[in-house]
């Protein structure tokens, strides 16, 4: 029986920050209450694309795991934010690793889209179909926010994060994977127009997230709960077998509800919705590599993760960690900065969602 190892980890965190202060200035708001409500401190924004902050997240995961581009059989990139649907932005990222031999496709069911594509590399590895694939989460969430919705604008942030999956003999990786998608509920978390519709041939289109947020609140706790027991339950694990808990980061009290529900300590929860709010797709990777850059993933460790998003979708997994917790290597590959402040990077999003924002510009 063949297994799919993680053998490497790679983020990349744009350096911009938009702070609750800052977003205090741009709608009517303060970082009280984003905080007490949310968990978030700040959020990253990125200046560059999707593909892009893929890609370096992709360069280090396989720098970490010592895994040459060209040995990569498939490249799966989770995201709601691609900036190319044809050509798919996998295929960038393929092209710009020089990973010439991988199959590469994108992936989107929302926030739950780099889980959604573990499963299925994972799935094609203890098939024997491939043997090596990187799954990368990578989103441009800011380019979606709408100025004008104060409920939502503060909620998401950008950046990326990948692994590496290697075929193995051990009992290692994903030994349980659980995803699904509630019936009816596609309403409550929704962005019209963001896709190909009529609409494109008018030119006044705003993107613009419609949400119930309490009612995705109750839905995510109750879907990541009975796909938690699924898997416990194909395990044979208790809550108490689990040595680390890796949530995807929505909001605090979501995480906080989970793990009461799991009566799990929040001691073993990773946390860093209050440093890179809620960033979809790139939540969970980000997460990680963040959990073992820290020491929190040791070796042989159980480790739960769950999640959710548009769809409703929703997943959880029991990953066995195997014995690498420390990078084979680093890798020298770099994004240039951007050269002003976050109110310069963002000035035609606020105009275009007519926020007057020129007191905001100031040049580094
Ligand atoms: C968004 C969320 C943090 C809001 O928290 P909440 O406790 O449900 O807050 P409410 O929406 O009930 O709003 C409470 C009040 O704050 C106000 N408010 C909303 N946004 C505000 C903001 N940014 N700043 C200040 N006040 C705000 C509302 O107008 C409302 O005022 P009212 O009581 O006078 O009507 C929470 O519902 C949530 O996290 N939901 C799920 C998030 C999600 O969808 N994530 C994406 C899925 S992957």
């Amino acid at each position: 029986m063949k297994y799919a190892e993680i053998t490497g980890c790679g983020s990349y965190v744009p350096p911009l920050l938009m702070t609750n202060d800052d977003m205090s200035k741009v709608v009517e708001t303060s970082d009280e209450w984003i905080y007490s409500r949310s968990g978030i401190k700040q959020r990253h924004y990125s200046h560059v694309s999707t593909g892009i902050m893929g890609w370096l997240a992709c360069e280090r995961a396989l720098a970490a795991a010592g895994v040459l581009a060209s040995d990569i059989d498939l490249i799966v990139l989770g995201s709601t934010t691609p900036e190319e649907i044809c050509p798919n932005t996998a295929s960038f990222i393929k092209n710009e690793l020089g990973a010439v031999k991988a199959a590469a496709f994108d992936l989107n069911s929302a926030c739950t889209s780099w889980f959604y594509g573990v499963n299925v590399a994972s799935d094609m590895i203890k098939a024997g179909s491939i043997k090596k694939a990187l799954v990368v989460g990578s989103e441009r969430l800011s380019l979606a926010m709408d100025w004008q919705k104060r409920e939502s604008c503060f909620l998401f942030g950008d950046g990326a994060g990948a692994i590496v999956l290697e075929a193995t003999d051990q009992k290692l990786g994903l030994l349980s994977g659980h995803i699904s998608c509630i019936p009816n509920s596609r309403e409550c978390l929704h962005l019209p127009s963001w896709g190909m519709s009529p609409a494109h041939f008018t030119n006044d289109i705003f993107i613009s997230l419609n949400f119930e947020g309490q009612e995705i609140f109750k839905s995510a706790v109750k879907g990541m709960s009975d796909s938690i027991a699924t898997v416990l339950e194909r395990e044979n694990l208790t809550p108490e077998d689990i040595d680390l808990f890796i949530p995807h980061q929505a909001n605090i009290r979501i995480i906080q509800s989970l793990a009461k529900r799991l009566d799990f300590p929040m001691e073993k929860v990773i946390v860093c919705i209050d440093e890179y709010a809620n960033t979809s797709a790139a939540s969970i990777p980000l997460a990680l590599c963040d959990a073992l850059a820290d020491g929190s993933v040791k070796p042989g460790m159980t480790i739960l993760t769950a999640t959710f998003g548009a769809g409703l979708t929703c997943g959880a997994g029991i990953i066995k960690w195997g014995d690498t917790v420390a990078p084979a290597k680093l890798s020298n590959k770099s994004i240039p900065e951007f050269d002003g402040t976050v109110f310069d990077l963002m000035k035609d999003s606020f105009s275009h969602y007519r926020i007057d924002a020129e007191h905001l510009l100031t040049k580094v």
